[in-house]
């Protein structure tokens, strides 16, 4: 068993979409290990996509990404990290394969519903950010 983290972002939350992004999760065979609703800080935001630090879009992805409460949650599953980055799709969901959970019920590059570690050692960190 592997683990990686999810986060359901403030345009998934806004549409009442928690549910179905845990059941695609659940239908796919990860198991949901911890979440929590949490409201972002514009500190906690710039230190959760640091590796983002000098990016064009970083301040309007903080200013997005603090706009309305968040669910992490961290998941089980063997090759955790990247079925999980199958399952989302792809950044801008108009690039998104078709079945993929951005595909389904991502706005547009920026509010793309879902947030997915895409290595082990950054899901690491990013569980410890939101899980003690
Ligand atoms: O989330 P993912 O790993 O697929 O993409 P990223 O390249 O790590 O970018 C992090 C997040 O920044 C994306 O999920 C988008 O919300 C946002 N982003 C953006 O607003 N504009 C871009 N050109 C690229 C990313
Ligand atoms: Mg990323």
């Amino acid at each position: 068993m592997s683990r990686t983290l999810l986060i359901v972002k403030p345009d998934a939350t806004e549409r009442n979409l928690i549910g179905h992004v845990v059941g695609r999760l659940e239908r796919a065979g990860f198991k949901v290990a911890e979440m929590r609703m949490v409201r972002l800080s514009e500190g906690e935001a710039r230190k959760f996509y640091a590796v983002h630090e000098g990016k064009p879009f970083l301040d309007d992805l903080v200013a997005f990404m603090t706009s309305g409460p968040v669910v992490p949650m961290v998941l089980e599953k063997e090759n955790a990290v990247e079925d999980m980055r199958t399952l989302i799709g792809a950044t801008d969901p108009s690039n998104a394969a078709c079945g993929t959970v951005r595909q389904e019920i991502a706005r547009d590059i920026q509010c793309n519903s879902v947030h997915g570690s895409d290595s082990d050692e950054n899901a690491a960190v990013e569980i410890a950010f939101f899980f003690d």
